[in-house]
């Protein structure tokens, strides 16, 4: 039987990758996090010593990228070749070089053909596969399409809660700069037709997990 989608995009503190892998965890769904591919990408590239501003050099660096990332809710790892780089990816200089691999169309292209075999071959009931293209590209007719929104001061706040040791107006900053970025390549704030918008700005994470289970049962 085909493998359900439950496709849901949004911006980075909106709470999104914790809330996606709770609702998978409860469905007993897999879990794809397709925001690390891109970062595995840029991790690689950095590693490298490639400019990431350079689209041609980024498109050379895919050739030799093999990764790998887990889809099991309960055991997320994330890896480059042998290197296990779940912790890496998130470091800043990966961060600040995500958006420029990020924008590259060839490199998206063959990006998304691996999210849709993984999710074919993943040997679940269905993945709740988490993005900012994911309603729109990656899996345009899943059966529940959501959108996860905050106001933006309330997602600086939580990113900066989540990265410790950086002040609050620096994390806003940067998160602000990567959203202008990322905006120029895919419209992730503003719900396509038919994508159900959870705005989780009053919501702690059980209510946010709750609301986006009560638009899964309800079909989208
Ligand atoms: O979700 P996360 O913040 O980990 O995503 C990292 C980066 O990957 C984003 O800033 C964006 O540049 C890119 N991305 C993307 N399309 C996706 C998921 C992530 O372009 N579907």
């Amino acid at each position: 039987p085909p493998v359900t989608v439950v496709a849901i995009d949004g911006p980075a503190g909106s709470g999104k990758s914790s809330v996606s892998k709770e609702a998978a965890r409860r469905l007993g769904f897999g879990y794809l996090d397709t925001g690390a591919a891109y970062r595995a990408l840029a991790w690689h590239a950095v590693e490298r010593g490639v400019d990431t501003s350079d689209s041609a050099a980024v498109l050379d660096a895919t050739g030799d990228f093999d990764y790998a990332i887990s889809l099991d809710p309960d055991h997320y790892w994330v890896r480059v070749g042998e290197a296990d780089v779940t912790e890496a990816i998130r470091e800043i200089r990966v961060t600040e070089a995500v958006s420029g691999v990020a924008r590259v169309p060839a490199v998206r292209q063959s990006i998304n053909a691996m999210f849709r075999a993984m999710v074919a071959g993943s040997g679940r009931p269905g993945v709740v596969v988490e993005g900012r293209d994911i309603t729109t590209v990656v899996a345009p007719d899943a059966p529940v399409r959501i959108l996860l929104t905050a106001a933006p001061e309330v997602r600086a706040a939580r990113r900066s809660a989540e990265i410790s040791g950086h002040d609050a107006t620096a994390v806003a900053d940067a998160l602000r700069r990567r959203d202008t970025a990322d905006s120029k390549v895919v419209d992730f704030l503003t719900a396509a037709e038919g994508v159900t918008v959870v705005d989780s700005t009053e919501l702690d994470f059980e209510q946010t997990v709750d609301a986006v289970l009560g638009v899964i049962a309800e079909g989208g």
